[in-house]
């Protein structure tokens, strides 16, 4: 098994090579479909002078529209350089730069402000160690802890957990990143052990999307 700081520095290695799709593609389309149902899922509780923290934030696209809806500021963490440049660049043009900042960092570790929403929007599945990760995201968050992660659930499961060690076998040999299908019950264990309670969830095609919430006397 890898060290941490090779993992780390394969995952930074790999998206910095992504940074200008990820960017290109926001400015196209928009968020993908599964970041739009968390969107709506937090702009449902209400993003209202909110305080943002978006972890491997990539190119920045989900602070942005919060911050479009009203989110007070928004704080992104991404292992990758790149996509750190491209999120500044994006909120620069968006109007929002005094309003974000993002950092080269690892989510697990990073000290984070305590912050009313949590985003990890398709970062849990690249990498190992979500314990910390997820850790670190319930420390900060005060009401709203929200993420994606791949469909490992119902009648996706099977084909998905076949499909991820098919493609893991390949990436391994090519020296890329893996995916991991983390437990989910142990994810939801964690959140509800910390006065989480799943608010709401939807898959899309791919991807399963949750959103966690905490009434105010609970909060750190
Ligand atoms: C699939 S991309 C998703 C980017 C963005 N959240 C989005 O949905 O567009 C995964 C991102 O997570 C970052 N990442 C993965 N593990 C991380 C970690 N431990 N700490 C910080 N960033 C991480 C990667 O560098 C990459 O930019």
């Amino acid at each position: 098994m890898e060290s941490p700081e090779k993992e780390t520095d394969r995952i930074g290695e790999e998206f910095d090579a992504d940074a200008c799709d990820f960017c290109d593609r926001y400015k196209r389309r928009g968020l993908s479909k599964s970041s739009r149902l968390l969107l709506d899922f937090i702009l449902n509780e209400g993003a209202q002078d909110k305080t943002v923290v978006d972890l491997g934030c990539g190119a920045g696209g989900f602070s942005v529209e919060l911050l479009k809806k009203g989110a007070a500021s928004a704080i992104g963490v991404d292992l990758s350089p790149k996509m750190v440049e491209a999120a500044g660049e994006l909120v620069r043009v968006s109007g929002f730069e005094n309003r974000a900042k993002f950092q080269v960092g690892n989510a697990a570790e990073a000290e984070l402000p305590p912050s009313d929403i949590v985003i990890i929007d398709k970062v849990l599945c690249c990498y190992s160690n979500w314990r910390p990760l997820l850790k670190n995201a319930i420390d900060a968050g005060r009401a709203m802890v929200g993420f994606i992660v791949p469909r490992d659930q119902g009648l996706a499961k099977w084909p998905f957990r076949i499909g991820v060690r098919v493609v893991n076998f390949f990436q391994k040999r090519r020296g890329k990143i893996m995916f991991y299908l983390h437990p989910l019950d142990v994810l939801d264990r964690t959140l509800q052990d910390s006065g989480f309670t799943q608010q709401k969830s939807q898959g899309s095609r791919l991807w399963l999307v949750f959103l966690y919430t905490r009434p105010p006397t609970t909060r750190a």
